[in-house]
C-alpha cells in the first residue's frame, strides 16, 4: 500500500499510528528528556520529590503549579481529609460485582458513577466546580480503591479515619478489620507515599492522553479520568507492573532459568515480552527505576522480608543490560519492573498493583484535564485517518448476494 500516495489523495500531510512524533499539546507541566533519563514535575527534579516531599504536596504542586506554603498545604490536605467518605448509595455499587471482578473495571465504574452524585458540580468551565471535583477526587479514589479490594476478600468495608494521613487512612481502609486496632507500618507508608509521587505525572502517556481526549469534548472531570483509568489498565501501559509479577512467577516456576526466558523475548515467541523493559520516551534508564530499585532493596529488607522474585527479576536485567538485542532497542527497565515486588511485600495481591498507579497517576490526570480546559486554544480531539477501504459501489439486496 502507498501510504504517500493514499496521504496525497485524501489531503492529508501525517500519519502517525502510535503519536510516535506528533505532539498534541503544549503543557508546562512535566518534562521528560528521553535520551538523557531526565524528568521534572513543574521544574523539580523527580529524586529531589521523591527524597523531600510527599505525594499531597506533589499533587499540589502539579495542579496549581508551584509549590504550596505551609498555609495552602494545610488548607489543602484538611480539604482532602473531609472528603473521603462515600455516598451510601456509591457504597452499594460494589454488591453488584462478582467478587472475582478485577479491581481496575471496579474503580473506573466507581468514578464514572462519581458523575451522577456530584451534577451540581460538572462545569469544566466553572473554576469553583473544577476545584471542588479536584478534592473529592483526590480525597475518594483510595476510599473506592480500598473497598475495590474488600470486596475481592469479602471483608467489610471500614469508613475512612479522617485523623490519618492519606497513605495512612489508604492502608488501613485495605488492610484493617473493623474489630481489631490497625497499626500503620511507617515503612510501607513512606515507601508507598514515594512511589505515588514517582507515578503522579508522565506527560502524554496513553491514559494521560486518554484523559485529555475525552476531556476535549467538554465531558466532566470524573468521565474523563474513568476512561483514564480503563487505558492505564493495559498491559503495555499500567498494567505492566502486574504482568511482570506474572512473568517473574512463571519463570521461577519454570525452574528459574532467566537466559533460557530471554532468548524467548529475542525469539519473539508470541506474546512473550521482557515486560517492565522498555519506553516509547525512554531510551535511557528511567529515572524512576532506578529510584524504585534502590527502595525495593530497601524496603524489603526493612520489612524483614526477602523474595526469590527480587533475584530473578535483578538477574534478568543484568542479562538484558548486557545483551545487543535490548542494547540496540534501547530497552531499559521502566518503572513498573521493580514497584510489583514492593506492592507485594507490602501485602498486596497482584491485581491491585494498577489500581496503586491509579492512585498515583491522579494529580497528573487531574493537572493534565485542568491544564486543557483553562487553555482558550483547546479544540476538540479530532484525528484524522487515511481511508483504505472501497471506493463507492451499489446495494446489492440480499437475494441477489
Ligand atoms: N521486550 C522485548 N522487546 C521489546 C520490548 C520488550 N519489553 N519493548 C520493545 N521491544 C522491541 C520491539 O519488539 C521492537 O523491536 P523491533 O524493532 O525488532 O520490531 C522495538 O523494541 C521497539 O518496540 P516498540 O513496541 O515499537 O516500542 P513502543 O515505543 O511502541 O512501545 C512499550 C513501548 C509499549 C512500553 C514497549 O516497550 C513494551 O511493550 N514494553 C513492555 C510493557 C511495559 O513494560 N509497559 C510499561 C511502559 S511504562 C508505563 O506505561 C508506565
Amino acid at each position: 500500500m502507498d501510504i504517500s500516495a493514499l496521504l496525497k489523495a485524501t489531503g492529508h500531510v501525517t500519519l502517525d499510528p502510535g503519536y510516535v512524533n506528533t505532539g498534541a499539546c503544549t503543557s508546562a507541566i512535566t518534562y521528560i528528556d528521553g535520551d538523557a533519563g531526565v524528568l521534572r514535575y513543574r521544574g523539580y527534579p523527580i529524586a529531589e520529590l521523591a527524597e523531600k516531599s510527599n505525594f499531597l504536596e506533589v499533587s499540589y504542586l502539579l495542579i496549581y503549579g508551584a509549590l504550596p506554603t505551609q498555609e495552602q498545604y494545610d488548607d489543602f490536605a484538611d480539604k482532602v481529609r473531609r472528603h473521603t467518605l462515600l455516598d451510601e448509595d456509591l457504597k452499594r455499587f460494589f454488591d453488584g460485582f462478582p467478587r472475582d471482578a478485577h479491581p481496575m473495571p471496579v474503580l473506573s465504574s466507581a468514578v464514572s458513577a462519581l458523575s451522577t452524585f456530584y451534577q451540581d458540580s460538572l462545569d469544566p468551565a466553572d473554576p469553583e466546580h473544577v476545584d471542588i471535583s479536584t478534592v473529592r477526587l483526590l480525597a475518594k479514589l483510595p476510599t473506592i480503591a480500598a473497598y475495590a479490594y474488600k470486596k475481592t476478600v469479602g471483608q467489610p468495608f471500614l469508613y475512612p479515619d479522617n485523623s490519618l494521613g492519606y497513605v495512612e487512612n489508604f492502608l488501613r481502609m485495605t488492610f484493617g478489620l473493623p474489630a481489631e486496632p490497625y497499626e500503620v507500618d511507617p515503612v510501607v507508608a513512606e515507601a508507598l507515599d514515594r512511589l505515588f509521587i514517582l507515578h503522579a505525572d508522565h506527560e502524554q502517556n496513553c491514559s494521560t492522553s486518554t484523559v485529555r481526549l475525552v476531556g476535549s469534548s467538554q465531558a466532566n472531570l470524573f468521565a474523563s479520568v474513568s476512561a483514564g483509568i480503563h487505558a492505564l489498565s493495559g498491559p503495555l501501559h499500567g498494567g505492566a507492573n502486574s504482568a511482570v509479577l506474572d512473568m517473574l512467577e512463571r519463570i521461577a516456576a519454570e525452574g528459574g532459568d532467566v537466559g533460557h526466558f530471554v532468548e524467548r523475548v529475542k525469539n519473539k515467541e508470541r506474546g512473550v515480552r521482557l515486560m517492565g523493559f522498555g519506553h516509547r520516551v525512554y531510551k535511557n534508564y528511567d529515572p524512576r527505576a532506578a529510584i524504585v530499585k534502590k527502595s525495593a532493596d530497601d524496603v524489603l529488607s526493612r520489612l524483614g522480608k526477602s523474595d526469590q522474585l527480587l533475584d530473578i527479576a535483578k538477574q534478568l536485567e543484568d542479562f538484558a543490560l548486557n545483551d545487543d538485542y535490548f542494547i540496540e532497542r534501547k530497552l531499559y527497565p521502566n518503572v513498573d519492573f521493580y514497584t510489583g515486588l514492593i506492592y507485594r511485600a507490602m501485602g498486596f495481591p497482584t491485581p491491585m498493583f494498577t489500581v496503586l498507579f491509579a492512585i498515583g497517576r491522579l494529580p497528573g490526570w487531574i493537572a493534565q484535564w485542568r491544564e486543557m480546559t483553562a487553555d482558550p486554544a483547546t479544540k476538540i480531539g479530532r484525528p484524522r485517518q487515511v481511508y483504505t477501504g472501497e471506493q463507492e459501489r451499489g446495494f446489492v439486496p440480499i437475494s441477489n448476494r
